[in-house]
């Protein structure tokens, strides 16, 4: 990893911390232990990648770092969020998440279902507010992508799919499609929404971040499968095995291992190239395309 990256990378991933920190009730505000579940769920832990990708493709539109934090901090949010349903008895059952107990183990399962949905109200809070510096017109429009994102149409319709395809062989397509929706869906927002904190992108950048998110947002999921797959629950801080364990249909289950991993490289290749116009200046985007293909954990 070049030098100049880490040293972005570290320096966003502290801002965001601090600005989810600031953005979270304090833990001993009524009721505390609502309070603490959700503040529990989102610190301390985590990759960041969805702001790393909102400041990423932000930078490219001269995007404030103010504006940006707000993106940033909604998108983390509804990702916490999600991670906290996905692990309930419901729908993963999984004990362990980001090296330690999972919500709804550390507190109870009421908590952990109303820590789920107050972190998503708490999402579109910070994203609506006027201190954001964003135009009005464009602030809804965020908004909406970012509701589109986290909907039926999106993160929760592809858990949904998910949940449904339990013991079933999925087509290639459907596999894909339930990819794209469950995970894809809000990495695109991360990118969509940094660009949109700054000046408006043309229609050929707007669709060359589209391309690029859809395929940095497909193999993200290819290579969480893969790494459920191969890595251990110590290496990710969440069980490993999990897939296989429960029978569900994934890259590895329906095209193996080494087809995945290919098909994860092709994905890198076609994020790079998506970008390829923006330059010089789209190397954190194309950094961030290696790290999330290339990564352990
Ligand atoms: C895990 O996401 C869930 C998926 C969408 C595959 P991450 O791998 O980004 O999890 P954290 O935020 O780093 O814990
Ligand atoms: C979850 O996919 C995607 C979400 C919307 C949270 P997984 O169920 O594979 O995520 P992990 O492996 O538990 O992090
Ligand atoms: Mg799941
Ligand atoms: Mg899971
Ligand atoms: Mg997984």
């Amino acid at each position: 990893m070049p030098a100049g990256f880490s040293a972005w990378m570290a320096s966003v991933q502290a801002s965001v911390e601090q600005a989810l920190a600031d953005n979270l009730p304090p833990a001993d505000a009524t009721p505390q232990r609502l309070h603490e579940a959700m503040r529990y769920a989102v610190l301390g832990g985590g990759k960041r990648v969805r702001p790393l990708l909102v400041c990423a493709a932000g930078a490219l539109f001269d995007a404030p770092a103010a504006t940006l934090s707000r993106a940033a901090v909604a998108v983390e949010l509804i990702h916490a969020y999600s991670l906290v349903h996905d692990d309930l008895p419901c729908m993963d059952d999984d004990a362990l998440r980001r090296g330690r107990a999972t919500v709804h183990v550390h507190f109870d399962e009421a908590t952990a279902l109303l820590a789920g949905d107050a972190l998503q109200a708490q999402a579109f809070a910070v994203l609506a507010d006027a201190a954001a510096g964003i135009a009005p017109a464009r602030q809804v429009e965020m908004l909406r992508l970012l509701a589109h994102a986290a909907g039926s149409r999106g993160m929760c319709g592809g858990q949904a799919i998910d949940l449904a395809s339990v013991g079933l062989v999925l087509a290639r397509d459907q596999l894909e499609q339930m990819h794209r929706l469950k995970t894809g869906a809000l990495l695109r927002a991360a990118v969509l929404l940094g660009a949109w904190c700054g000046k408006a992108p043309d229609g050929d950048e707007q669709r060359a971040l589209e391309d690029y998110a859809d395929a940095v947002g497909l193999a993200f999921q290819v290579v969480d499968d893969v790494l459920d797959a191969t890595a251990d629950s110590a290496t990710l801080g969440k069980t490993a095995g999990k897939d296989a364990a429960a029978n569900k249909p994934t890259y590895v289950s329906i095209l193996g291992l080494q087809a995945s991993q290919s098909l994860a490289e092709k994905l890198r290749i076609d994020a790079h190239t998506a970008v390829a116009r923006f330059g010089a200046a789209a190397g954190p985007l194309r950094q961030l395309a290696d790290l999330i293909v290339q990564r352990k954990a």
